[in-house]
């Protein structure tokens, strides 16, 4: 039930005697008449063209975000998105009936604020008249690959946030337009469902599906895109644009295009009109035999027109003009300016019915050997980066709220959480985190994200030293993972501060760089812990080369309080040599108290994984292979393997070594096996003495390509569980798909890839199972994966390439950088889980959500402040396993903006998979909670307000009917996969209360 907004200041007026006014002010009702009552008319009895002005600007491609945005570098490709705003807008002027959609709110968010007042006013009024119309409208038009849900509702709510604000209603899009991502992910459109969006359109899926499409008229869908929230919750219209986004052949007339311009003075030579009429109406009755009604789409634009707008409108005008005009001779067609939602409300008015999909759009292919399943690993560096900042950007959002404005102005200076918020909305943009931008590009996000940390970890220190009363500097180490951070390998005594973004209590290994042999590490009771010193590997000392110096990493297992921190001191005890080396005999087993691993001590490699609490055992061996990247010197076909295609020249792929050399630590903390396969590739498999999961650290690179041979790298699992060509995948990190190899659930497919054409997203876990075992894999960053033999999962881990793959990124994806020349070096890591079936989301929902969001740790030198506070949680309690705490970030001054989210399927979880009911008032520890209102999941309607298209499925599959009350106005209830979005009213609670 939506708590509405009226009765729920009511309410509280009645709680509180009138003293809070929450929620704040709804909107005006003004008299414009933007939105659906802005659309043209249309005529029911002809076809109805709705032509669609648009532009498709890349938040950052082939040029930076700001090189487009100025038109700077047209060198490399001509585009100025300013430019295109302001000829837009003084086109639209020129003719009332004009339209135009502008999408990516990063763009018009920058052009917006260099515009005067009198400029912003007229703007307005074009909004208001529902003449510029926004889509889609949040910061990017994200990618469906290789992004996760959580930095994808926090870009949506940006930019949606900026539209509300700027516009009001009138700036509310009603459709969401991904015209370009390379496929789509089901559970990017189950968010757009909860965001408020009457349907969605796309212009890229499978060739083979589209013509499936075209014949059966398809195009045209109801996408049920959860298996878990009520119907329709996550019910989204979508329909698939006839030229992808572009305009009909021979009617493109941007200042980019050839196309000959409407010639219609008989006067003047080439006079021809009636050609272009007649190839338009040709096109219109071809569109329309495979489209379901009497209107029809066309998309006119496509990337960076309209610079010059005059071109287009001054042609569609008269398209438009002598098209019509053919009515009076007894034509049956109806050209006019539109938008998607004036398409869209025509569709909804026809009243049909729809066909019901339930799986997803991915493996994109635009040809028999053109599967667009690379990019799911391009650039693997950046793809862990953007995932790790997003970790950190939530912890500098939480701090934010927890602390409130000291945190942003206090000893550390002024911090703030927006630099961050804007990088890892623009880095959520298709040929961004996918890694098919050029490589400055690449360059250019990740310094936006380094940037944005560094405003953070302002913020975050004023928070500590807030919380915690201690002043002390604070020290952050980013490059834990190769074993760099000053402080720690020089410092006899420091302090270690372990912040958990998670809302419930996380027990996490750390490792430290150290030159000492021996250190006594203490909690915040000054218990001591058990702490362990190994050696550095050969393989973490040659990625880290120059930049550190440690000859050991200090091990131990910390505990870390919900959405809180603790404190651990570690004191130098023994200077001296790194401990002796455990051995290089070959081992054959490690083990905890929950899992039990061996090693083929012929071969190095593990062979077989054993579950000690369930009493289950599989084998498994794991190894590294290459696929020889086709260089589009083929029989078959010429394309190359590059930064969106994956196209190996074999099926087979290489081994990389038959053995590992291996050698064996083992000691209270940590069993690890360090395996050397290759001097490119090597692993270290790693059992914690306190996890359920066996940790594999695979560093890879650089690739060699003296060979003059592109190499896709890849590990395979190869396990004896009994699957039927049948794996599962995760959807942006959140439901999980069932995958079944040379199978399309809603086409009968014709394999012309055998390895690409079954390699699928991997977000956050993949697995393969059969009714006894479950083996899991959950991964830090987005990956390529697929099972192409029973019982295997292969995922992708980095690729080096030597020729560009013609989708027009014009490099070849060959990444090298300063410290690596010789090529890039990439490190991470794959948990792996052995559970029953039934019982395997208790594991793998929360070993996942740890990896997504992790501790954060910092560093103060020196003896601790002995009245500082070493630990805090900003919560009262844990929530229950079953629910996340997704967002908490402050919304302005007084209102705070928090998502709780439901993380497991109705069907995953016997325990877990209940609805779970969370006490607002019982939730935080230093923060009162004095209102709260609901809202649609993007934050920029009230949920009370929220009213979608209904739509009607072919075969109507009865929804259960499932009411459900919540108990009291503070309690909220939240069912399976389910995202609640609030805007709640705090107070700091005072040190004293
Ligand atoms: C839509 O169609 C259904 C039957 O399929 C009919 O009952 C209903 O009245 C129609 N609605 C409108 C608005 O035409
Ligand atoms: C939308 O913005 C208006 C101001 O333009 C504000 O009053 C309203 O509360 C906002 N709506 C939401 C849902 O935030
Ligand atoms: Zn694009």
């Amino acid at each position: 039930m939506a708590v509405g907004v009226q009765q729920l200041a009511a309410a509280l007026l009645f709680i509180f005697g009138g003293v809070l006014s929450f929620p704040v002010g709804q909107e005006m009702k003004d008299t414009s008449t933007c939105g659906y009552e802005s659309c043209h008319a249309t005529k029911s009895n002809m076809l109805n063209v709705h032509l669609v002005p648009h532009t498709h600007d890349d938040v950052g491609w082939l040029k930076t975000v700001d090189q487009y945005f100025y038109g700077d570098r047209n060198d490399i490709q001509h585009a100025g998105v300013q430019y295109i705003l302001d000829s837009v807008v003084d086109q639209l002027l020129k003719n009332p009936d004009r339209r135009f959609i502008y999408v990516e709110t990063a763009f018009f968010y920058r052009w917006w604020k260099q515009q005067s007042s009198s400029m912003q006013q007229t703007v307005k009024q074009l909004v208001n008249e529902g003449r510029l119309e926004f889509v889609n409208g949040g910061w990017c038009m994200s990618d469906e690959a290789t992004t996760h849900y959580s930095a994808v509702i926090d870009q949506m709510t940006m930019g949606l946030r900026f539209l509300n604000e700027t516009f009001g209603h009138c700036g509310r899009p009603r459709v969401a337009w991904h015209i370009d991502p390379f496929g789509h992910a089901r559970e990017h459109a189950s968010m757009f469902a909860q965001m408020g969006y009457d349907g969605f359109f796309f212009g890229r899926l499978d060739y083979q599906d589209r013509a499936r499409r075209m014949m059966d008229k398809e195009q045209e869908l109801l996408w049920r895109a959860s298996d878990s929230l009520t119907p329709p919750m996550a019910d989204l219209f979508t329909g698939i644009l006839p030229n992808g986004y572009n305009p009909p052949e021979g009617f493109c007339w941007d200042q980019s295009c050839d196309d000959p311009p409407i010639r219609d003075d008989p006067d003047l030579e080439d006079y021809n009109v009636n050609d272009v009429v007649l190839r338009f109406l040709t096109i219109a009755a071809d569109q329309a035999r495979v489209y379901k009604t009497n209107h029809i789409i066309m998309t006119m634009g496509s990337d960076f027109q309209y610079e010059n707008a005059n071109l287009w409108y001054k042609n569609l005008d008269k398209l438009i003009h002598y098209v019509n005009a053919q009515q009076a001779n007894g034509s049956n067609v109806n050209v006019l300016y539109s938008t998607p939602s004036c398409y869209l409300q025509e569709l909804h008015r026809a009243n049909s019915t729809w066909a019901l999909k339930r799986d997803d759009f991915f493996p994109y292919a635009d040809d028999a050997h053109d599967f667009w399943t690379g990019y799911f690993t391009s650039r693997p560096a950046l793809k862990r980066y953007e995932r790790i900042s997003n970790s950190n950007l939530q912890t500098c959002n939480q701090l934010e709220v927890l602390v409130g404005p000291t945190s942003r102005k206090g000893p550390f200076g002024t911090g703030d959480s927006q630099t961050m918020r804007k990088a890892m909305a623009v880095a959520q943009h298709h040929d961004a985190v996918s890694g098919t931008e050029k490589q400055h590009v690449a360059n250019d996000y990740a310094r936006r994200l380094a940037n944005g940390w560094q405003h953070c970890q302002v913020l975050v220190s004023n928070s500590l030293a807030s919380l915690s009363g201690s002043s002390a500097e604070r020290i952050y180490c980013d490059n834990l993972n190769i074993s760099v951070c000053p402080l720690t390998e020089s410092s006899k005594k420091f302090s270690v501060n372990v912040y958990n973004p998670l809302a419930r209590p996380v027990s996490w290994p750390v490792r430290l760089p150290v030159n000492g042999k021996a250190y006594m590490v203490a909690d915040a009771n000054g218990k001591s812990v058990d702490s362990q010193v190994v050696p550095v590997s050969r393989a973490t000392q040659g990625v880290r080369k120059k930049r550190g110096f440690a000859v050991n990493e200090l091990v131990f297992q910390v505990q870390a309080p919900p959405l809180g921190y603790t404190t651990y001191s570690v004191s130098l005890l023994e200077d001296g040599p790194p401990p002796a080396s455990t051995g290089h005999r070959a081992p054959t087993v490690i083990q905890n108290k929950y899992l039990q691993v061996t090693f083929d001590p012929d071969t190095g490699l593990l062979s077989s994984l054993n579950n000690l609490e369930t009493k289950q055992s599989i084998s498994l061996t794991q190894n590294f292979y290459w696929y020889n990247a086709s260089d589009g010197n083929n029989s078959e076909s010429n394309q190359p393997s590059g930064a969106y295609i994956f196209r190996p020249n074999s099926s087979t792929p290489f081994i990389i070594s038959k053995t590992a050399k291996t050698e064996i630590i083992q000691n209270s903390v940590v069993q690890e096996v360090r395996q050397w396969f290759a001097p490119w590739v090597s692993q270290v498999v790693r059992l914690y003495a306190d996890s359920r999961a066996l940790e594999l650290e695979w560093t890879v690179g650089p690739v060699p390509i003296d060979d003059s041979l592109g190499k896709e790298v890849i590990t395979r699992l190869d396990t004896s569980i009994k699957t039927s060509e049948i794996f599962y995948t995760d959807s942006n990190g959140r439901e999980v798909l069932q995958r079944k190899k040379d199978f399309r659930p809603t086409w009968h497919l014709r394999q012309s890839e055998p390895i690409a054409g079954n390699y699928y997203p991997i977000n956050s876990r993949a697995f393969i199972k059969d009714d006894v075992d479950q083996l899991t894999v959950v991964t830090d960053r987005s990956q390529g994966g697929g099972s192409i033999h029973n019982g295997s999962l292969e995922i992708m881990l980095h690729r080096r390439l030597l020729y560009d793959d013609v989708r027009g990124v014009g490099e070849p994806l060959n990444e090298t950088s300063d410290i690596f020349p010789e090529g890039l070096v990439v490190r991470g890591r794959l948990l792996l889980s052995l559970d029953r079936p039934s019982t395997a989301a208790d594991t793998h929902r929360p070993l996942a959500q740890e990896v997504v969001l992790q501790p954060l740790l910092t560093f103060t030198d020196g003896e601790l402040d002995p009245s500082s506070q070493l630990e805090f949680s900003g919560l009262q309690a844990a929530l229950p396993p079953a629910v996340h705490l997704l967002t908490l970030s402050q919304w302005d001054e007084d209102l705070v903006l928090l998502r709780l989210e439901h993380q497991f399927q109705s069907w995953e979880s016997k325990i877990n998979s209940k609805p779970v009911t969370v006490n607002m008032q019982k939730l935080f520890s230093s923060l009162d909670v004095l209102g709260m209102s609901e809202l649609n999941l993007s934050a920029n309607q009230w949920k009370d307000e929220m009213k979608r298209f209904d739509w009607t499925p072919q075969k109507e599959e009865r929804p259960l009917l499932k009411t459900f009350e919540d108990p009291s106005m503070w309690e909220v209830t939240l069912r399976p996969m389910e995202i609640r979005t609030f805007l709640l009213r705090v107070s700091l609670r005072s040190a004293s209360d």
